[in-house]
């Protein structure tokens, strides 16, 4: 009795069952992602005037190396916006968020300290400003399997920018 009266709720469950799959909005996922693929790596060339001594250079460098998740509320140095040209916030590169540096707040340790380091990789010649330039524009021309963000290649910062931090980088501290 038991089991017939199962059965018969079974079935008519299933005979009165309704198809709700074609309700179900389903959006094509590998679109999305394709969107957000990084193109493939560029090797750039740095531009001969993009290593600077100017100490407004080297200010928006470190704003920029030291921004992290872009929260301060100081004001940029002068020639760096908070904002881009269609006035959307501008991503800072969280170069904190991995390296250490001088005066370096919370900084992590995912990426190299890059503590003194025109003293240890440019003066000692391990490493050259294109070096610098490159990693930061876009590190998987160096390790293809990179951590690191990349930053000329994706727009988040242009030619200029890169040239900023890098000058900052290689400056003596
Ligand atoms: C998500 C973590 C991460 C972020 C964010 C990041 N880096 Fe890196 N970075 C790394 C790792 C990991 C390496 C070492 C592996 C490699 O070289 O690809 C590295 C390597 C470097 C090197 C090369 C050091 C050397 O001489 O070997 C430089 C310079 C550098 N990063 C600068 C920056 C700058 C500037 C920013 C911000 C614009 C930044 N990084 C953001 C992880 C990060």
């Amino acid at each position: 009795m038991r089991t017939s009266l199962m059965a018969s709720l079974l079935l008519g469950c299933s005979l009165f069952a309704v198809d709700y799959s074609s309700m179900i909005e389903s959006p094509d996922a590998s679109k999305i992602i394709q969107k957000d693929l990084l193109g493939p790596a560029k090797a750039s060339t740095m531009p001969t005037d993009c290593i600077s001594t100017d100490p407004k250079a080297i200010a928006r460098g470190a704003f920029i190396f030291h921004n992290l998740n872009g929260e301060t509320k100081d004001t940029p140095p002068e020639g760096l916006s908070k904002t881009n040209s269609d006035g959307s916030e501008k991503q800072f590169g969280n170069c904190i968020a991995c390296h250490n540096i001088e005066g370096a707040k919370g900084a992590g340790n995912i990426g190299p300290d890059l503590h003194a380091y025109k003293k240890n990789f440019i003066d000692s010649g391990a490493r050259n400003d294109q070096f610098v330039y490159q990693k930061i524009a876009d590190a998987r021309i160096d390790n293809p399997n990179t951590h690191m963000t990349i930053n000329l290649t994706t727009g988040l910062f242009n030619q200029r920018e890169i040239c900023d931090i890098a000058s900052y980088i290689v400056s003596p501290k």
